[in-house]
């Protein structure tokens, strides 16, 4: 149990306009968590203080050699007025994987959910409530030494942040036009795929800037070695509807073990769909395409929750799923998950829906 220190600011933010759209990830709140860690003293000084610059210097490892791990996680205000969170045992565990491979000291996972619970409470007031709405919460852990050396930091920043969002797409529920990239790879089986790491994404920008270019959302990655079986989107994890069944790509080693992606599989088998995890080639999906077999595609992440894909385009072909419109266990999927973390449909497991009070 950490015991967490709370400073709270003197000189509150005005916060956003109701009604007013907020986009993602561009407002910050009046507080953070924050905590250090130094070898052979392990994680102290726990406390919440006012939003506010760090100090780092130059040579800090984290801006040299990318040493950092981060999460996403969502909160909502219940009808109760208190602040709820999903699934963040799922975050704290997913935490320390990325930890693992990045040679990143672990963080109790109780401490790491008491931390976003405690901090979120403070800024609870900021959780917006309009539709499609949320506080999103951003963990993450960053290298701190002053050294220039290619090694593990014996120093370490732990911060929690919070951004009261809207829709993660500016088209909100409507389906996504999503490129499959042909020529530029994200990770390999080995590599830091499954890792949530700054370098996932910096390695991501260059096939994304082609894909808006193109005027598509976002970019689905192929595998890196044959570059021919589908393995994740930019910012979620992909599903298809093949002949009734749902199917999405197994976790490799390569892609992002998505806690959207987890919910949806526990979703979808318990209202009795027939599930796989496996291997989907690009070559799959073009002939199902081709047969009227591919009935349903859509991709899931916590920034994106359910996201419908209406078009899919592969070098020269550009694909129309369905009629372009939202499928229906997309919409299932998105009303029964974001009902579930609003609070509108009751949790069927139980450890869903978190009161950050408990
Ligand atoms: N894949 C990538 C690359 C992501 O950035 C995300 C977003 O977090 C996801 C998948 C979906 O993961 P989750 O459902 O845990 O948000
Ligand atoms: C999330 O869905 O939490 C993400 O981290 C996606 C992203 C904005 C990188």
């Amino acid at each position: 149990m950490l015991d967490i220190k709370i400073t709270l600011t003197d000189h509150p933010q005005q916060k956003p306009e109701a009604g007013k759209p907020l986009g993602f990830g561009k407002i910050f709140t009046d507080h953070m968590f924050v905590m250090n860690y130094t070898e052979g003293k392990g994680w102290y000084d726990a406390r919440i203080v006012p939003y506010d610059k760090i100090s780092l210097y130059p040579s800090a490892m984290v801006f040299h050699y990318g040493q950092e791990m981060f999460e996403g996680l969502k909160a909502y205000k219940g009808e109760d007025g208190k602040a709820y969170l999903f699934r963040p045992d799922m975050n704290a565990k997913r935490a320390n994987e990325s930890n693992d491979r990045l040679c990143i000291p672990r963080i109790p996972e109780e401490d790491f959910v008491q931390a976003v619970k405690a901090v979120v409470n403070v800024d609870k007031d900021w959780i917006p409530s309009e539709p499609g709405t949320s506080l999103y919460v951003r963990p993450f852990v960053i290298a701190t030494d002053e050294f220039l050396g290619v090694a593990p930091s014996k120093n370490y920043l732990f911060i929690i942040i919070l951004s009261p969002s809207g829709a993660y797409y500016a088209s909100g529920l409507n389906p996504v036009g999503i490129w499959i990239e042909d020529e530029f790879v994200r990770a390999v089986r080995g590599g830091i795929g499954f890792a949530k790491t700054g370098g996932n994404y910096a390695a991501s920008l260059k096939a994304q800037v082609k894909a808006h270019d193109a005027g598509f959302s976002q970019v689905l990655w192929l595998d890196g070695v044959e570059r021919k079986y589908i393995e994740e989107v930019g910012a979620m994890n992909i599903f298809f509807k093949i002949a009734g069944k749902i199917v999405t790509p197994a976790l490799s080693g390569s892609i992002l073990p998505g806690i959207t992606r987890n919910s949806v599989l526990t979703l979808c088998r318990d209202w009795g769909y027939e599930v796989e995890e496996r291997k989907v080639s690009v070559d799959e999906l073009i002939e199902a395409q081709k047969n009227g077999t591919l009935e349903e595609v859509f991709g899931t992440g916590t920034a994106a929750v359910i996201s419908p894909v209406g078009k899919l385009r592969y070098v020269d072909e550009v694909m129309t799923i369905g009629d372009g419109g939202i499928g229906e266990v997309s919409q299932k999927l998105y009303d029964t998950v974001t009902g579930i973390q609003t609070g509108k449909v009751a949790d069927p497991y139980g450890n869903w829906h978190v009161c950050v009070e408990d």
